[in-house]
């Protein structure tokens, strides 16, 4: 059967256990070019840096050739609907498909119209896999372990796939989740069920071990972002003083794309000795080789 990646929820624990581990023997040992003559496409969909990067870098460091499809360059912009895109696409007969998309479940649609690996590089609110992955890895190099750690996901969660993402994987993991945000940020109750919820920055913060830090997803919001940045910055930006409330070696994350003032302050973007945020940019490329490696290869 072929192997999809749509969301962490497909994954079982062995198989979240195996990625992360593959993708830190790569860092301990290096990797050999195990996607020699393997065809992989990466279809973007929507904007993106760090993801359409660490996919074609990834793929490149195991011998893969990449093939970009950027929809803004596309037939779909003469009318052309994203099934017949699709179809197309598979006639080509990649050996993997890497999509972004704004589209809600996009992935899953995708999976009936191509033959090969699909891989979701984020859709809509919903899913972001691969990121979730990345993080994890992160945390466990950072704190030896997953299983008792404290973390709290704070900021625009109800627009956030990453947020969604990290909170399945690391409740599976043993990892003790906490959701901070303003009332209109929040998401439904059925949601995030495991997670301790809290409206004020100050208390949610008090005793953890990692603080995420998530990007205000103004495109995302129907009604638009009614607050101000200078406002949300006073109430839930992260800063050096709220850094104090948590445990001593906190650390700090953030999947970029980074507003600094508004979510996150400079110092704390840029602390040597608390920020993970460009070992999280490292540890995507490896992270995103050993998901390719596993959808084509298997384990
Ligand atoms: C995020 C995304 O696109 O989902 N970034 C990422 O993939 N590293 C988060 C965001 O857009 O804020």
């Amino acid at each position: 059967m072929t192997f999809h990646l749509p969301d962490i929820e497909t994954l079982s624990t062995d198989q979240i256990l195996a990625i992360l581990d593959k993708a830190q023997d790569y860092i301990d040992n290096g990797a050999k070019r195990t996607l020699e003559g393997k065809i992989i496409f990466n279809i973007f969909m929507e904007d993106s840096t760090r993801t359409r990067m660490s996919f074609e870098v990834a793929a490149k460091r195991l011998g893969a050739d990449v093939v970009n499809f950027g929809a803004g360059a596309s037939s779909l912009k003469k009318g052309e609907t994203h099934a017949d895109t699709f179809q197309t696409l598979n006639a080509y007969v990649p050996d993997a498909v890497v999509l972004r998309s704004s589209e809600y479940n996009a992935p899953r649609f995708a999976m009936t119209m191509f033959d090969a690996p699909v891989v979701n590089a984020g859709d809509s609110w919903r899913a972001h896999p691969t990121q979730s992955l990345l993080d994890a890895l992160t945390l466990r190099q950072a704190k030896g372990k997953l299983d008792g750690v404290t973390v709290a996901i704070c900021g625009d969660i109800a627009h956030s796939r990453v947020a969604r993402s990290n909170y399945e994987l690391l409740n599976r993991l043993g990892v003790s989740v906490r959701i901070i945000a303003p009332a209109m940020m929040m998401s439904k109750p059925t949601e995030f069920e495991n997670a301790q919820r809290f409206e004020n920055m100050d208390e949610g913060l008090s005793g953890v071990d990692c603080v995420m830090m998530l990007r205000i997803q103004k495109e995302r919001m129907s009604e638009g972002f009614s607050g101000t940045d200078v406002d949300f910055f006073y109430d839930y930006g992260l800063t050096q003083e709220r850094l104090q409330l948590c445990n001593k070696d906190v650390v700090v994350m953030h999947p970029g794309p980074m507003n600094r003032g508004v979510e996150i302050a400079d110092d704390v973007a840029d602390d040597p000795t608390k920020s993970l945020i460009l070992k999280q940019v490292e540890n995507g490329a490896w992270i995103r080789m050993a998901v390719l490696d596993y959808a084509i290869n298997g384990a």
